[in-house]
């Protein structure tokens, strides 16, 4: 923690996340009295601070928000405008100028891979890094080696405490709920290991294709873009030890160290494919042997874990928008009490509903009703939105946390390279990728991992 940060400054701010995320975060954060000193944008495109105020007013109305014109005149008188170029020194020199007297800036790097060594030099050369913070989206690097330059680049420049490096599923209560259920209760961490735990399933579906950022998806693909970071997070916070105590250092070490014991992914256990039409979408280069879904199995040698699967998968043009943890447990030893006609009861299973219909279902075995002592699936269930009161979004969070220095819900630099490292033998494979129609569950090909792969419920 430290003194809160009195402005924000946001390069890359014509791009998609700042008008997707950061704006309706932004305007949150002003409804909430959490915002202050100036907001400003950095960009290439000649903007003026008043076609800056439009974009913000048309990012918090495409994101649902119903504006408080208070609220938007507040952050509006806040905002301005920087146009120039990343690598010339001028235009750290207006943003110097603009910063006034601001003592501790947030600097947020919502820019490509190819000019963030200029912003950070930038940055650099005007004197503008020991005062402030700098938050980094990810991905951060397009593979171990270029993560560990990047890393370089940052580190010459800022102490690690000034460094804020988002995957925003930390920022999600769902995912933290992850943390919650496990350390918070007495109930199921005794059986949270190989002896009770068959496979842990993870999904992360999305129904939609590029939705207009084929230009970025296509350089990156489903491992860079959601598997390397958020799904092995979710990973993380599923698979790992009991943290020595409940401080931030504790967590990340705890999760830290259950990467670090996560095996490389093998191409033998991995499925990728490309939905039918993607190459013919605007922005997509023609023949791109980019995947658009991938399903795979990762395994973590430890004493709690061997031998159980963790089984990932995520995709666009799927069948549903959902992300979920399905954790199967084993079947009882003894096999008392069959299903209906004989057949094999099926497993208990406890999800976890991490997107829009966030909560916890648990799938258990009930007296099946008649004469013969039979059992049939029921599900207990909760949603978080009607049993708690209303959450803030995932951006809101973070923003929030890194203007006040807490690091806890941001990545560290190890994390990062153990996210690379286990994905690395599956990135860029050659060869022809299987196809998949729109609205289906990938190519047939995955069933090839698995007997069985949950679906989502959420
Ligand atoms: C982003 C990816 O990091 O996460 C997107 O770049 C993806 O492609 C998104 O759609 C998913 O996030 P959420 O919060 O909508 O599940």
């Amino acid at each position: 923690m430290g003194t809160r940060s009195d402005a924000v400054v946001l390069f890359g701010v014509t791009g998609d996340l700042v008008s997707k995320k950061l704006f309706p975060a932004l305007y949150e954060l002003v409804r909430r009295g959490r915002l202050s000193g100036p907001v400003i944008g950095v960009a290439r495109s000649p903007w003026d601070d008043q076609q800056l105020v439009t974009a913000a007013r048309k990012a918090i109305t495409e994101a649902g928000r119903q504006i408080d014109e208070d609220v938007f005149d507040d952050l509006a008188g806040r905002l301005r405008m920087i146009s120039g170029d990343y690598a010339d020194p001028a235009t750290y020199q207006r943003l110097t100028e603009a910063l006034a007297d601001a003592a501790n800036p947030l600097f947020y790097l919502a820019i490509p891979p190819a000019v963030f060594d200029s912003a950070v030099a930038g940055l650099a050369g005007a004197g503008l890094a020991q005062r402030g913070r700098v938050v980094v989206e990810k991905p951060f690097g397009h593979d171990l080696k270029s993560a560990r330059v990047l890393s370089t680049t940052l580190r010459g420049v800022f102490a690690e405490e000034q460094i804020f490096r988002i995957d925003h599923y930390l920022g999600k209560e769902a995912v933290e709920d992850i943390a919650v259920f496990r350390f918070g209760n007495r109930l199921f961490e005794p059986l949270w290991n190989r002896e009770h735990i068959a496979n842990v399933q993870v999904t992360l579906a999305e129904s939609f294709g590029t939705q207009g950022r084929a230009g970025f998806y296509d350089r990156v693909g489903a491992t860079r873009d959601v598997l390397q970071n958020h799904v092995l997070q979710v990973v993380a916070l599923l698979a790992m030890e009991p943290p020595v105590a409940g401080d931030a250092d504790s967590f990340r070490n705890a999760e830290a160290a259950v990467l670090a014991q996560m095996k490389p992914l093998s191409p033998e256990t991995t499925v990728r494919g490309q939905y039918e039409g993607y190459r013919d979408e605007p922005g997509v280069p023609a023949g791109s042997t980019t995947e658009t879904f991938v399903a795979t199995t990762v395994t973590i040698e430890n004493e709690r874990w061997a031998g159980v699967p963790f089984l990932l998968r995520t995709g666009k043009s799927l069948p549903k928008t959902a992300t979920e943890v399905v954790v199967e447990f084993r079947q009882p030893d003894q096999r008392l009490i069959p299903a209906e006609n004989d057949a094999e009861p099926v497993a208990n299973l406890l999800r976890f509903r991490l997107g829009r219909a966030d909560g916890i279902t648990m799938s258990i075995q009930a007296k099946n009703p008649g004469v013969e002592v039979t059992s049939r699936p029921v599900e207990l269930s909760v949603d978080f939105d009607k049993a708690l009161e209303p959450r803030r979004e995932a951006y809101e969070r973070l923003l929030d946390d890194a203007m006040d220095g807490r690091h806890l819900r941001f990545a560290r630099e190890e994390t990062i390279e153990h996210e690379w490292r286990v994905v690395e033998p599956i990135l860029d494979l050659p060869g022809e990728l299987p196809s998949y129609e729109e609205g289906t569950w990938g190519p047939s090909e995955a069933a090839r991992l698995t007997p069985v792969w949950h679906t989502p419920i959420g």
